[in-house]
């Protein structure tokens, strides 16, 4: 099953439990933690009081993406019942096995993310450790970009990669998803779908959701 996973990264922070109920409602299947340092990335979001603000306001399960520096520091942090993913950037780890061990020790789940600009062979070690492959379809720090269209095919690539050695790990698109490449970024092979400023810029959230899950049903 295709899942959908809104980006709350462009939600209204003033009324972000509202917003996640109405993504809930719609049917999403995830809630994407997009944290960023202002130094692995250009920007600064949120760190994890955010997100555990949440807990017992949704039951949807938090899929946390780290566009941080040294990871290892606040992968605790993080940990919650309702947290799922916990994905780190290969360019940020130097000891990118521990730390996928580290997230799988505290009871997560490990993702590992790669920029546009890495190729897919710089996973082939950890590929078999993982339980998630997050592929950048824009540069990391903002909402709102253009998808970058090769993304779509290191996804094929991947998928094949995982069919070939019959790996368990799911894959993930972020950013630059709307409903105009929804259905080719499903076609491509894609398990799990984020979707920032597509989902919280609509002027109906929940149906928006509905929407789109729609669509990665392939029912329209
Ligand atoms: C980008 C973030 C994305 C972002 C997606 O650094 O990792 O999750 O919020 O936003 P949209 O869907 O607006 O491109
Ligand atoms: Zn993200």
């Amino acid at each position: 099953m295709k899942q959908l996973a809104p980006s709350i990264l462009s939600a209204d922070f003033s009324k972000l439990g509202e917003d996640v109920e109405k993504i809930q409602r719609g049917g999403a299947h995830l809630i994407h933690v997009d944290v960023m340092d202002g130094h692995f990335v250009p920007n600064i979001s949120f760190g994890a009081s955010v997100m555990k603000s949440l807990t017992g306001k949704t039951e949807l399960p938090f899929d946390v993406h780290l566009m941080i520096e040294e990871p290892d520091r606040y992968l605790e942090d993080f940990m919650t019942p309702q947290t799922e993913f916990i994905t780190v950037h290969q360019e940020a780890c130097i000891h990118l096995h521990r730390t996928c061990q580290h997230i799988r020790s505290i009871g997560a789940k490990p993702g590992v993310a790669i920029n546009p600009a890495t190729p897919l062979s710089t996973l082939s070690e950890i590929l078999p450790f993982v339980d998630l492959v997050l592929v950048m379809s824009v540069n990391p720090g903002f909402g709102g970009q253009k998808l970058i269209p090769q993304a779509l095919n290191k996804i094929t690539e991947l998928e094949k990669i995982r069919g070939d050695n019959s790996y368990g790990f799911k894959i993930e698109i972020d950013g630059g998803v709307n409903r105009d490449n929804l259905g080719e970024v499903r076609d491509a092979g894609t398990d799990i779908i984020v979707a920032g400023s597509a989902v919280f810029g609509a002027d109906d959230i929940e149906e928006t959701v509905r929407d789109f899950c729609g669509i990665l049903e392939n029912k329209r």
